[in-house]
């Protein structure tokens, strides 16, 4: 079989070497990959949001059955024209994938189908937002409605931020049409945890869960990034939470889906917090999460292939999906400065012994080496019995690999472990 997966990241990578262990995969496309994820895939040259370049790759190269992993693809309708072209397609079409794409549509449908969120209100008005904020309760959260490549959501602890953030979105349209309309909801406290799953419209099958680590420095300190580092599963989730979120969120997302006529296949990540009321959406995501994939994929017992078949067909049965017992870690390795400012183009040296551990990111090919081309260089993924060994054997093959101005965080499971206590 010849495979397409759209999209260049770690979460990219780790999908590619999955999908690779069934025997019947012959070739698999990355459009556009990247210079690591070069040595498990065919990198074309072909942007993730360019749509009809995709469908047109697709069918000169007949492609058997297409991954689309990033949001961006798939809220612009990627699934829609591959699907129209006669090629199966993992992932949302663009009216489902609109969970993640608009903010005030997901908080809408969960007000509307009693799923529990954040309160909130929905401004399109920069000054019936201000108004609002002169007797908000803070802190307060700030979202742009729109896409906003992780950035779009400012958690404000004083009055004076939030209104920034208002003016911030929609006035100087730090996030361009994202922040045309925003959402400004309660703060909520208490453990994240991440489930993706895998639904068909009817039967919903969730993955083991994780935590992410979303702050650049140790501590939980430092500016917001696309993530530093996961653990799964979660010490957070136990199996009464997760009975919980079946029957009041998962269920319920799935049924609400169905019932506005957009029925929601593919991979659905729920973005958990679980408060003292219990436990509440942060925010849907229409797609893998990125670098939730690099824990959880690596646990995955069952064929990913079938699996994704099995969930595009509407035939999806819960023991197609079943993880080992144990344990994942995974820490990123940076460039210095990210997420702001950093430099790239540093080879990246590392012994052959752990590349089947290495999920690229922002790496390159150049003059015969891999370089460094991103803020988030590559991912390390251990497994390993115990949480305590997986994250004492990730940290060691991250020794073993080096770069020019690397960067990591040194606690990726630390508050895992505090809590396995
Ligand atoms: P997002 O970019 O949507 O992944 O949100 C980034 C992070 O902001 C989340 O992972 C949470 O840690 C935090 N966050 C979002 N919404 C809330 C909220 N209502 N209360 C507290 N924290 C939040
Ligand atoms: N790691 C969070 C996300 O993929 O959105």
């Amino acid at each position: 079989m010849k495979l397409l997966v759209v999209g260049g990241g770690g979460r990219e990578h780790a999908l590619i070497k999955k999908l690779k262990e069934n025997p019947s995969v012959t070739e698999v496309y990355a459009l556009p990959g990247n210079g690591g994820i070069a040595a498990d895939a065919t990198c074309v040259d072909i942007g993730a949001k360019d749509i009809d370049g995709i469908v047109r790759f697709a069918r000169e190269n007949a492609i058997d059955f297409a991954v689309v992993a990033p949001d961006d693809p798939l809220v612009l309708g990627a699934v829609d024209a591959l699907a129209e072209a006669g090629i199966p397609a993992f992932g949302p079409r663009a009216n489902a994938a609109a969970i993640e794409g608009s903010k005030v549509f997901a908080k809408n449908l969960m007000k509307k189908y009693g799923i529990p969120t954040a309160r909130y209100e929905v401004f399109d008005d920069a000054a019936a937002a201000l108004a609002y904020l002169e007797s908000a309760p803070i802190p307060t959260v700030i979202k742009a409605d729109g896409l906003a490549l992780g950035k779009g959501v400012i958690i404000a602890t004083t009055r004076k931020e939030a209104q920034d953030a208002v003016r911030s979105m929609m006035e100087e349209h730090a996030f361009g049409a994202s922040g045309d309309r925003i959402v400004i909801e309660e703060y909520l406290e208490g453990p994240e945890v991440s489930v993706l799953s895998f639904t068909d419209g009817k039967t919903i099958v969730p993955m083991v869960s994780s935590m992410d680590h979303k702050r650049a420095g140790d501590g939980d300190t430092g500016l917001n990034t696309g993530g530093m580092g996961t653990v799964a599963p979660n010490p957070y989730y136990t199996p009464a939470v997760a009975e919980r979120c079946m029957q009041e969120i998962f269920l319920p997302t799935v049924r609400a889906m169905n019932a506005e006529g957009r029925t929601f296949r593919g991979c659905l990540y729920f973005g958990l917090m679980l408060t003292k009321d219990g436990p509440k959406v942060i925010e849907y995501n229409c797609r893998f999460g990125d670098p939730e994939t690099q824990v959880v994929l690596p646990l995955l017992e069952t064929d990913l292939l079938t699996v994704m078949q099995a969930t595009v067909s509407g035939t999806l049965t819960p023991d197609l999906v079943r993880f080992r017992a144990g344990h994942a870690c995974c820490v990123i390795m940076a460039s210095e400065g990210y997420p702001a400012h950093y430099e790239k183009g540093y080879p990246i040296t590392l012994p052959e012994e752990v590349l089947p551990s290495v999920y690229f990111a922002g790496a390159a090919r150049k003059d015969g080496e891999t370089v460094t081309a991103g803020g988030r260089v590559l991912g390390v993924t251990a497994v390993a019995d115990t949480l305590a060994d997986a994250v004492t054997a990730a940290y060691e093959k991250v020794g073993q690999i080096h770069f020019e101005n690397a960067y990591f965080r040194h606690d990726i499971g630390a508050r895992a472990l505090k809590a396995e206590e």
